[in-house]
């Protein structure tokens, strides 16, 4: 079990937890949520021992073995097999025991120790799964998306993106009890998402998993805590379950709030009513202690949502770009060229909204990164439209950012960089302010990025590329790392802006919203793609199907004759549905008011202040009595309590108590009468 008691947890100067309580029991699947920076990572560093409380109590079964994904780029030369293999390291530590064990019984070759010793290593290696440790790694490796030829590549050789998925399956290689995954989804197209849920559903350890992406959240947990407020909320569900408890739960809390908020207010009111009336000052008094009692019900700070915009662009070249017979790929050291791409002539307009499409490992990226300059043409012309202003949002994002510079040495470094074409902001208010409408406070902008969270990260990456005030924006998945709330500010923003965009996401809600049209990079070019995004999953499939068979085939000497595909069984049409339509009764309209001459008015109005005097009058009446039944019911109630102070026979505390109760029914109904009564009375005046 693991248990959270008040635990306190700090990271600089923020309080990430507040005397936060949860228990996780063994085998739960559990889904860690909440905002970009609420200290989710955090939270796995504490469990995985690199973080201490600062406070409570933090208790985690000692014997557990723990499996969780590394979040450095790995740097090797070790095939990508033998380095999801040294993953599991319970097999590590056995083979690591029997080279201990051999070079011991090999210098004492007749000590029986020695001997037995050898024996229980080859036994434990045996028991660790070592002669079924290659086979495993590769189902692994395959599951997440790699090709068979790729098996024996070495780390180094394959792009960011996909050494962290080697990553990934490295921690689960691993053996565990208590498997922790911070947003294992980032690097992952559908496909190998796909798989990675069917993996982790057979799993049975403890699981506890940070992610952004509901679907999969849904997919492969029943248990959610949400971090908020630094507190620790535990609800028994999936994602989707979370949500609709916990809108319960604010509706609730809502609903309490507003009850004492009118509560209060009604208290303020008659206090300062009463207080401005010398003769009802005591009266109010009490009620002042009343408002100082009455314990508020926190309210539901309304998560401050938060929202920015590109700036208008100051020019919008008109062909943005033209593509002529261009070859897109990698430059190899010794000067040749890796094509991945050719023959690609497009041209790009301005306004054009085109979302970029096409399996991991088709070249996506590639495309983008030559267009925004950050990888040389292989061979063909790009032909830039005069004033072209690029903003680039790189899938690598980090690699923009500098470790030890805090977001405001970033702004200002970009506005040195950019010189004269730097927008006007220039001073470091100006970029201060700037960076607090990208949600960075006031310590934030002085925070090193190394420290900030994934979110916080990625956020301040948008925000430099905002502030360059580009016409054409070429984003390779942005919305990585960025929670919900973030995701749709973006998708708004981009909605908003008047240049052209090209948009690389696996975020299928994104590329709905703000893409017109898409295009397709696969199978070495770059073509329209006639079809919507359902179509677009379909041919992923497809598409995935086809390079396995591809794989396969080419690994197989033997070329299987291909089968025809049986004849699907068309299912007859669903019956028409039958639509009623109910006339809805036409709204009659008021008729118009009679025009009304001067003369008329006038003894309107003399009518209605007539009729407001003898409405008032009854009330004021009525206030005047009450006036007089609240001074006495107030002075048997003060008689009452000095009673009920001193020594009193018991028969006669109940009785006395009893009407004490009742007078401060009395009073206060007489009271909010009062109110009534003024109110009214102001209104009518
Ligand atoms: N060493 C540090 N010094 C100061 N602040 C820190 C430090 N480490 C983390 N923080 C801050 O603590 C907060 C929590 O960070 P954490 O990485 O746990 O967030 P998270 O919930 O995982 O967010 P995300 O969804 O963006 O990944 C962030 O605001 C971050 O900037
Ligand atoms: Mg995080």
């Amino acid at each position: 079990m693991i248990i959270l008691n008040n635990v306190v947890l700090r990271r600089g100067t923020k309080v990430l937890l507040d005397s936060a309580s949860v228990t996780l029991n063994p085998g739960e699947k559990v889904g860690l949520v909440g905002r970009n920076g609420a200290g989710k990572s955090t939270l796995f560093a504490l469990l995985n021992g690199t973080l201490h409380e600062d406070g409570g109590d933090f208790s985690i079964p000692k014997q557990w073995r723990m499996a969780q994904v590394a979040q450095h780029m790995p740097e090797t030369e070790d095939s990508a097999t033998d380095f999801v293999v040294a993953g599991d390291t319970r097999l590590a530590e056995a083979r690591e025991a029997l080279a201990k064990a051999e070079a011991l019984h090999a210098a004492n070759p007749d000590d029986a120790d020695a001997g037995m010793a050898l024996g229980q290593a080859y036994s434990d290696i045996a028991d660790a799964g070592e002669h079924d440790a290659v086979p495993r790694a590769q189902a692994l490796i395959m599951g997440l998306g790699f090709k068979l030829h790729e098996l024996d590549r070495p780390v180094n050789s394959f792009s960011g993106g996909w050494r962290m998925r080697l990553q990934l399956a490295r921690a689960l290689m691993c053996p565990s009890d208590l498997l922790l995954l911070d947003e294992p989804t980032n690097h992952l197209d559908l496909d190998a998402l796909v798989w990675l849920e069917a993996w982790l559903q057979k799993y049975d350890g403890t699981m506890l998993v940070i992610s952004h992406d509901r679907e999969f959240l849904d997919a492969v947990t029943n248990v959610t805590v949400h971090i908020e407020q630094a507190k620790l909320t535990r609800y028994g569900g999936n994602y989707s379950k979370f949500e609709d408890m916990r809108a319960l739960r604010m509706e609730q809390q809502q609903i309490a709030h507003e009850r004492q908020q009118e509560k209060i207010a009604h208290l303020q009111k008659f206090i300062d009513r009463f207080k401005a009336k010398a003769s009802k000052a005591k009266q109010a008094q009490s009620r002042v202690k009343a408002l100082a009692r009455m314990e508020r019900v926190a309210p539901l700070l309304a998560e401050a949502e938060f929202t920015f915009s590109f700036k208008e662009p100051a020019n919008l070249p008109n062909p943005m770009l033209s593509i002529t017979d261009a070859s897109f790929g990698y430059l190899q050291e010794d000067g040749s060229a890796t094509t991945i791409l050719s023959g690609v002539s497009r041209g790009v307009l301005a306004g054009q909204r085109i979302g970029i499409l096409g399996a991991n490992g088709q070249g996506k990226s590639t495309f983008v990164k030559t267009v925004a300059h950050d990888l040389p043409l292989v061979s063909g012309t790009v032909t830039e439209g005069k004033g072209l202003a690029i903003g680039y949002f790189a899938q690598q994002e980090l690699d923009v950012l500098h470790e030890t510079s805090n977001p405001l040495e970033h702004m200002v470094r970009l506005a040195r960089e950019l010189g004269s074409a730097a927008p006007a902001a220039r001073t470091e208010q100006d970029l201060r302010g700037f960076l607090g409408s990208f949600n960075f406070s006031g310590d934030m902008v002085k925070q090193p990025v190394g420290t900030m969270s994934g979110g916080e990260k990625a956020r301040l990456v948008l925000a430099m590329m905002v502030w360059q005030r580009p016409n054409l924006l070429l984003l390779d998945e942005p919305t990585n790392h960025l929670d919900l709330a973030t995701r749709e500010a973006l998708a708004m923003a981009l909605n908003e802006f008047e240049g052209t965009l090209m948009l690389v996401s696996h975020d299928r809600a994104l590329l709905r919203t703000v893409c017109d049209e898409f295009w397709l990079v696969g199978r070495g070019e770059v073509r329209d793609f006639d079809g919507d995004l359902d179509d677009y999953q379909r041919y992923l499939l497809d598409e995935s199907k086809r390079l396995r068979e591809e794989a396969k085939q080419a690994n197989a000497a033997e070329v299987a004759a291909a089968a025809p595909a049986p004849a699907k069984a068309v299912a007859p049409m669903a019956s028409a549905a039958v639509t009623t339509t109910t006339a809805s009764p036409v709204a009659a309209s008021a008729p118009a008011a009679p025009a009304v001459d001067g003369r008329t008015q006038r003894q309107n109005d003399a009518r209605e202040r007539q009729r407001l005097a003898e409405q008032s009058r009854p009330l004021r009446k009525e206030l005047a009595s009450l006036d007089q039944r609240m001074a006495q019911a107030n002075a048997e109630k003060s008689a009452l309590e000095a009673r009920l102070a001193s020594a009193l026979p018991p028969a006669e505390i109940a009785e006395a108590g009893k009407r004490l109760k009742q007078l401060g029914d009395e009073i206060e109904a007489m009271e909010e009468r009062w109110l009534e009564l003024s109110e009214a009375l102001e209104a009518l005046a």
